[in-house]
């Protein structure tokens, strides 16, 4: 894959398909920053891998939070290779259900979040030369989902900003490209699932959703992520990559 050395930023890093990302780029020996809301699970993360890791409290929805997480990357190892905007969550409603303040919070680190950090990530990718940026956007926001409006169009906002990103850097050798992932068995689920009467039966209706009758695993996600990252993904920009297990198809 060629990513020995490279230093890789990975917003949400610590948990999930974020934490999946970072191991596989641990594996493939990266220098691998992981940066969360959640400084615990960051810094945890970081001292399981060792040297090569460097775990940060940041928020992608606050600009001096995302220029502090930044530049501390930068004092660690001096370059950025790899951004994996990934930091995300997601509410349930429709549009007359979701509260504006609701609205706003999720913008605020789903899509607003990748235009911080990529913002400050581009000159430094642009002045060394290059570099890749793959965001984690989601297979709704093409097949479309019910009761989930804020969420589905705060990636939808991602797969059009991956696309005008691509267009407007591809010139300084930086390629931006956008993973679609179905629905995957995360802390995030096991958490909604954890709330609900019957754990295991909304376990199974999710698996049911899916052509493969399962939901995947943060790990089938970060093999694209990195993927997309790497050399091999040279002819690849502006595109969004789905893994879904068919449920797209349907
Ligand atoms: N799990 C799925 O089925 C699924 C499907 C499609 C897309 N996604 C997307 O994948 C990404 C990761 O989701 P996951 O399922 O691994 O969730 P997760 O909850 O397991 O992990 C998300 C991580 O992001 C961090 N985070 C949240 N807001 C943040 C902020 N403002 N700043 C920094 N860190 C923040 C959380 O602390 C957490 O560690 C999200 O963007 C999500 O929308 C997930």
């Amino acid at each position: 894959m060629n990513l020995k050395d490279k230093v890789v930023l990975v917003t949400g890093g610590g948990s999930g398909i974020g934490r999946a990302t970072v191991e596989r780029f641990a594996a493939e020996g990266a220098q691998v920053v992981i940066a969360d809301r959640n400084r615990d699970a960051a810094c945890d993360l970081a001292q399981v891998l060792g040297d090569c890791a460097l775990g940060l409290e940041a928020d992608v929805s606050n600009p001096a939070s995302v220029k502090a997480m930044v530049q501390a990357t930068m004092q660690w190892r001096g370059q950025i290779d790899v951004l994996v905007n990934n930091a995300g969550f997601g509410i349930t409603g429709s549009v007359i259900e979701t509260d504006e303040a609701d609205w706003d919070r999720l913008m605020a680190t789903n899509l607003k979040g990748v235009f911080l950090c990529s913002k400050e990530v581009i000159p430094i990718m642009a002045s060394a030369g290059g570099g890749a940026i793959v965001n984690t956007a989601s297979y709704t926001a093409s097949a479309g989902i019910a009761n989930r409006a804020a969420y589905v169009a705060s990636k939808g906002g991602i797969v059009a900003l991956t696309r005008a990103m691509a267009l407007d850097h591809v010139g300084q050798g930086i390629r931006v490209n956008a993973v679609a992932p179905g629905t995957i068995a995360s802390p995030y689920f096991d958490a909604m699932f954890a709330q609900s009467d019957d754990p295991d039966a909304l376990r199974r209706q999710f698996d049911a959703r899916a052509p493969m009758q399962r939901m995947g695993r943060p790990q089938e996600i970060a093999n694209m992520i990195v993927w997309l990252a790497s050399d091999e993904a040279s002819f690849a920009t502006g595109a969004v990559f789905t893994v879904d297990g068919g449920s797209s198809a349907w």
